[in-house]
């Protein structure tokens, strides 16, 4: 028997994150017989401050444990287990809490001489040893640290962008191997971030959440004090002299950090409590080389680097005093030219001021950037092996490959991916590259079932939800269109539908593919309070159980309306009304997993919603009387219809008409292929996934798309970008069909949360020649493959993780009930 992925708080030995209890998670592998039996130790230094003693009920997915936490201590951890085969297996892991809520020695300071960038430092004396070092810090808007000139972890734009208002996030890090002998520096290095640089569309604000830059920091060894941010801190010039989000920076070498004299005590105002860090790191992964230096007509020179990606350039210089370099992103080249109009506003520029010394390892500190191409304007010649691009992510890690017999499909499963990668920058944005690049609820709700199956996200979407709880706290319950908020006019709207709905969606999805009840028992009360806010709404305009009112985005970017324009065909009421029959839904089975007295009364609004959703948008046969793709997949897929089979002819029927395309926006899009294979037109999905024309999935990758675009004419036939205003090249939300090559072509869902038990229904189809699904799944390794041989006959093999069961539905024959270890067929 082996154990691992032993997570706590679904972080594997999480440093500092906020946590009310611990909880376990782990997977198995090479067990002979089934677990019976599991035990916990816990201790802090020698001390056993918890044992469970051996217990049968000890949930893998989720053990929660009753343990009462102090502050700034490290748990040692040991998870044993005991099969009915006489195995038993010791695990050990660790967590250590960070200040919780042990008040701040150090204050908040803020520098006198620039409010753009800054250094502030500290001097001390101490001695290095093998004794544990940390540091408790938050630096606003972005920071990064310095002990002794080298940096202090391995995480960048930290502390991230969380709604400041409402919450402040501080960040502990082991510094123990920083330390020298004798004098010590601490410097922490600030830019604007998301706190105060410009951010929001059309122009956007500055100064949002605050006006000025702060730090408060605490360093202890051994649990004893060495340094704390106070008045005696110094502030010292930044080479930085401009930095923010959207347009870029300008770093110049030349500058000395001169003293400029002391820091004031000023601490944030209007920002909520400094409390432990929920998000994760972000950190660099990925590192890709320039596949081409491509010099255009016009004389520009531009670095290709192969994929459109989230993060930086990094890169060596050796050039003059006084002379620059500066690199601006762009997606996609025009006409064999540098292009950068979809980016609107941000100017997305990082420029380099040499000093004369050569430079190794140069990179921006206080921003990023959406790319595939760097223009490169330096007065020298440039040699590719100079630079590099370094994709940033909060550190999520891949769950799911994918693989067929068309290679098209295999890209595009990998552009759905990288579309994720490049937009769970610590909020799931809408885009990594224009000026927005926002927590937009809308996207985030439609690419969650695919995230959830192709990466694991509980973490990131805790902390997304524990932001979107605090914003729906002033909002009497509602769900606004960005989380974070922008505060001021812009973007200030609530309540659309399906963006508010990722307030009930994401964490259910979490739930459904993770199966950890404690993360479902904390996000639970967004999740209600988005319904009831709905119910209170609707009943005040006189009930029925519709919603009758209201600005919904809903099938945004859809295609089947004639009027031009953004938004789709499907009547915005008809939408926004399934989605709160979903929700309410949800709210009820949530209730009733929580054991909460509510779950009847769920229940019954959800039965009332269907019924008035029947009677108002359904015919007499059961039928929706809208007549689009997408009203019509809602229909299957939320369980509208009474009549599923003729729901899913007319479904067949209306893509039929449609030249086997879709034309479907946010709402159609991730359910469409899953409506029809669902009512027996698989052929008829595989045929929508497979167009190589516009509309469909592979004509962006036909025209090299390296992730996936806002618009389906994100790029028009002949290469160029369609004039529309709005248009980026990295959005994820049409990579939602990833979800169904997972669960529908591969056949592989969970059905009970986390996998415990799975569905393994694979729909084979000739025209793709094999398909092939490897899932790292909340309970480990599981694989479901098809191929047809040279005689057309089908063969299968799967691999159900240790620890759980699966029922196997294949094509003409009775379920078959699978144990764990590899299968054939
Ligand atoms: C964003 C979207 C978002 C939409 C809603 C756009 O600018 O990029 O993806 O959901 O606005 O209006």
């Amino acid at each position: 028997m082996e154990v691992y992925g032993l997570k706590v708080c679904n972080v594997e030995k999480p440093l500092g994150f906020a946590m009310e209890k611990p909880v376990f998670s782990w997977k198995l592998m090479n067990t002979a017989g089934d677990v019976t039996h599991a035990a916990m130790t816990i201790r802090t230094g020698d001390e056993v401050v918890y044992e469970s003693g051996k217990v049968e009920d000890a949930n893998s997915l989720g053990w929660e444990i009753d343990l009462p936490l102090a502050p700034k201590t490290r748990y040692d951890c040991t998870l044993e287990l005991w099969s009915n085969k006489r195995e038993r297996r010791l695990e050990r892991t660790w967590f250590e809490t960070g200040k919780r809520d042990e008040p701040w020695v150090g204050k908040w300071i803020s520098p006198q001489t620039s409010q753009v960038s800054a250094l502030l430092r500290k001097r001390f004396t101490a001695q290095a040893s093998e004794a544990p070092v940390r540091l408790y810090l938050c630096g606003l808007g972005v920071y990064e640290a310095y002990i002794n000139g080298k940096k202090v972890g391995k995480e960048y734009l930290a502390p991230g962008y969380h709604s400041y208002d409402f919450h402040l996030a501080a960040q502990t890090y082991d510094v123990t191997d920083l330390l020298v002998d004798g004098e010590n520096e601490l410097v922490i290095a600030l830019g604007e971030g998301w706190f105060k640089g410009r951010l929001g569309f059309d122009g956007g604000y500055t100064n949002l959440y605050g006006n000025r830059l702060y730090a408060i920091a605490e360093l202890y060894q051994d649990g004893k004090l060495l340094a704390a941010t106070d008045e005696t801190w110094e502030e010292l010039a930044s080479p930085v002299t401009f930095a923010n989000i959207y347009d870029g920076e300008v770093f110049d070498q030349r500058i000395q950090p001169d003293v400029l004299g002391n820091v004031i005590l000023a601490a944030p105002e209007g920002c909520g409590l400094l409390v432990d860090r929920v998000s994760l790191p972000i950190v660099a992964r990925d590192r890709f080389p320039v596949k081409e230096v491509i010099h255009t007509p016009k004389g520009d020179t531009i670095l290709d680097f192969g994929q459109n990606l989230t993060g930086w350039v990094e890169f060596s210089v050796d050039l003059p005093k006084d002379a620059q370099i500066t690199l601006t992103a762009g997606e996609i080249l025009q006409d064999g030219e540098f292009y950068h109009d979809n980016y609107r506003t941000a100017k997305a520029e990082f420029t380099y001021i040499s000093d004369g010394t050569p430079q190794k390892d140069v990179r921006p500190h206080f921003t990023f950037y959406g790319f595939r191409y760097m223009k490169v304007d330096c007065p020298l010649p440039i040699r590719a092996e100079d630079f590099t691009a370094v994709h940033l992510r909060s550190a999520i890690v891949q769950t799911a490959k994918f693989t067929c017999g068309n290679p098209l499909v295999n890209r595009l499963f990998e552009n759905a991916l990288w579309g994720m990668k490049d937009n769970f920058l610590d909020v799931p944005t809408d885009c990594p590259q224009r000026d927005e690049r926002l927590g937009w609820t809308g996207d985030a709700q439609a690419i969650s079932a695919a995230a959830c199956q192709a990466l694991y996200m509980p973490a990131f979407y805790r902390k997304y939800l524990w932001d979107m709880r605090a914003e729906q706290s002033i909002l009497g319950g509602s769900v606004p269109n960005v989380v974070p908020r922008i505060k001021r006019d812009m973007i200030g709207e609530f309540g659309s539908c399906p963006w508010a709905d990722a307030g009930v969606i994401i964490p259910w999805n979490t739930w459904k593919y993770f199966g950890n009840q404690a993360l479902l028992r904390e996000t639970y009360p967004g999740m209600k309070a988005w319904v009831d806010c709905q119910r209170a709404h609707e009943e005040s305009l006189g009930g029925l159980h519709l919603i009758k009112d209201g600005f919904h985005f809903a099938d945004w970017l859809a295609l089947d309306n004639p009027a031009p324009g953004p938004f789709g065909a499907t009547d915005p009421l008809y939408i926004s009304s399934a989605y709160y029959y979903r929700c309410a839904q949800i709210v009820a089975e949530s209730a009733e997993i929580l054991g909460l007295p509510e779950a009847p009364d769920y229940q019954t609004l959800a039965d009332d919603i269907l019924s008035a959703i029947r009677e108002t948008y359904f015919n007499a046969n059961g039928l929706c009387k809208i007549k689009t793709q997408t009203a019509a997949a809602l229909a299957i897929v939320f369980g509208l219809t009474t009549d599923e089979t003729s729901q899913g002819n007319e479904l067949a029927r209306l893509v039929a008409e449609n030249k086997d395309h879709l034309n479907t926006g946010f709402v159609g899009t991730p359910i469409l292929c899953e409506a029809l294979s669902q009512t027996g037109h698989h052929e008829t999905a595989v045929t929508v996934l497979l167009q190589e024309d516009f509309p469909g999935w592979l004509y962006s990758v036909k025209l090299g798309a390296t992730t996936i675009w806002e618009r389906w004419n994100s790029v028009m036939p002949d290469g160029h970008m369609n004039p529309e205003g709005m248009n980026s090249l990295n959005h994820y939300t049409y990579g939602s069909i990833a979800s169904w090559m997972i669960s529908w072509l591969c056949g592989v869902r969970p059905e009970e949360p986390g996998y415990k038990k799975i569905i393994i229904e694979p729909k084979p189809d000739p025209r793709l020649g094999f398909a092939k699904v490897e899932v790292e799944t909340a309970m480990g390794r599981m694989i479901s493959s098809w191929k047809y041989d040279k005689t057309g006959e089908v063969h299968y093999e799967i691999t159900i993780p240790w620890g759980a069961t699966a029922t196997l539905l294949l094509p003409g024959e009775k379920p078959q009930t699978l144990g764990p270890c590899d299968h054939y067929f």
